[in-house]
C-alpha cells in the first residue's frame, strides 16, 4: 500500500508540488491553445523509473525540434522527476512529463511566450488497452487517416499535438475495434495511434523504420535489444498492408499499452488470431527486464 493512500497525487509545476485539484496553468499556454509543447509518457516499476534517461533526452530532442528551450538542463529534469515520484510514494505508477511554451497571447508567435512550464504528472494507470488483452489480443483496422509525413508535423518528434491519431482512434472506436494501424503517406504500414507495431514472419521480428514517420519508441528500442538476446532475428523494414494480415504474429509496444498482441485486423486472424510464440517469449522476457533496477533510474 502506498504511504500516501488516501491523499490527492501531487503535481510538480516548474519546481513546486501541488495536490492534483490545485494544478493548474493557464488558459493562455501555448499548449493549449496550439498544442505547441512536448511530453513524455514513463512508468515506475517496483520503484524504478523504467529507462527515465532514455525518456528525458527524447523529450530534449523533440523540444529541440520545436525550438523550445526548456529551463532546466537533462540532469536536472531527471532528478525533478524521481523528485515527483518520491513525494507520491508510488512505487508502480505512470508518470507524464510534460513541458509547454508557456503563457502568451492569442497568435501563434512563440516569441510572445514568457517560460516554458514543465508540469511532471504522476497516476496510477492499468495498461491503456484494457487489462486482459494480452492473453486475448485486441482487434485492429487500417485507418484512413495517414500517418503525418515526415516532412510534416512528423510523430518523430512527441509533441502535444496528437491529431494525427485521435482521428484514427475514433475511427477505430466507430468500427468497433481496439485500434488503428496508420499506414505512411505511401501505404506502408507506420504504427497505431500510441504504439509501435511488429509483426513475424517465418521467425522474424520485423518493424516499420522511422522513414515512415512513427515515434521511435524506447519500448520498441526494447524489444529489438530483448530480441537480439533471444537470437530472434530482427528486421527494420517497409511492410505492406498485406503483409500484415498474413503475417504469423504481430503486436505493439509502447510505454502505456506495454506489449499487447494483435488478434485480428478487422475480420481476419492474424496468424490463428491468438498470442503466438514468439511473442510470449518476448513478452516473458520484457517482464523481467522491466523491474531489473538496471534498467531505470531508482526513485527511493
Ligand atoms: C505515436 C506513438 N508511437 C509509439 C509510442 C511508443 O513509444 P514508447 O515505447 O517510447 O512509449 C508512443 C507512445 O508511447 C506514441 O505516442
Amino acid at each position: 500500500m502506498s504511504p500516501q493512500e488516501g491523499r490527492e497525487p501531487l503535481v510538480y509545476i516548474n519546481g513546486e508540488l501541488y495536490p492534483k485539484s490545485e494544478a493548474k496553468v493557464s488558459v493562455f499556454d501555448h499548449g493549449l491553445l496550439y498544442g505547441d509543447g512536448v511530453f513524455e509518457g514513463i512508468r515506475v516499476y517496483n520503484g524504478v523509473i523504467f529507462k527515465l534517461r532514455e525518456h528525458v533526452d527524447r523529450l530534449y530532442r523533440s523540444a529541440k525540434v520545436l525550438r523550445l528551450s526548456i529551463p532546466m538542463d537533462r540532469e536536472q529534469m531527471v532528478q525533478e522527476v524521481v523528485r515527483t515520484v518520491r513525494a507520491n510514494g508510488f512505487r508502480d505508477a505512470y508518470i507524464r512529463l510534460i513541458v509547454t511554451r508557456g503563457v502568451g497571447d492569442l497568435g501563434l508567435d512563440p516569441r510572445k511566450c514568457g517560460r516554458p512550464n514543465v508540469i511532471i504528472i504522476v497516476e496510477h494507470l492499468e495498461p491503456i488497452l484494457g487489462s486482459g488483452v494480452r492473453e486475448k489480443g485486441i482487434t485492429v483496422i487500417f485507418s484512413s487517416t495517414r500517418r503525418d509525413p515526415v516532412q510534416s508535423t512528423s510523430h518523430e518528434v512527441k509533441s502535444l499535438n496528437y491529431l494525427n491519431s485521435i482521428l484514427a482512434k475514433i475511427e477505430a472506436i466507430e468500427a468497433g475495434a481496439d485500434d488503428a494501424i496508420m499506414l505512411d503517406s505511401r501505404g506502408f504500414v507506420a504504427e497505431a495511434t500510441g504504439a509501435n507495431v511488429f509483426i513475424v514472419r517465418n521467425g522474424t521480428l520485423i518493424t516499420p523504420p522511422v522513414t515512415t514517420g512513427i515515434l521511435p519508441g524506447i519500448t520498441r528500442a526494447v524489444v529489438i535489444e530483448i530480441a537480439g538476446k533471444l537470437g530472434i532475428p530482427v528486421q527494420e523494414r517497409d511492410i505492406t498492408p498485406v503483409e500484415f494480415m498474413t503475417a504469423d504474429e504481430a503486436f505493439v509496444t509502447g510505454t502505456g499499452a506495454e506489449l499487447v498482441p494483435i488478434g485480428y485486423v478487422g475480420k481476419v486472424p492474424i496468424g490463428d488470431g491468438r498470442p503466438g510464440p514468439i511473442f510470449r517469449r518476448i513478452l516473458e522476457e520484457f517482464n523481467r527486464y522491466k523491474v531489473d533496477p538496471r534498467n531505470g533510474v531508482p526513485a527511493f
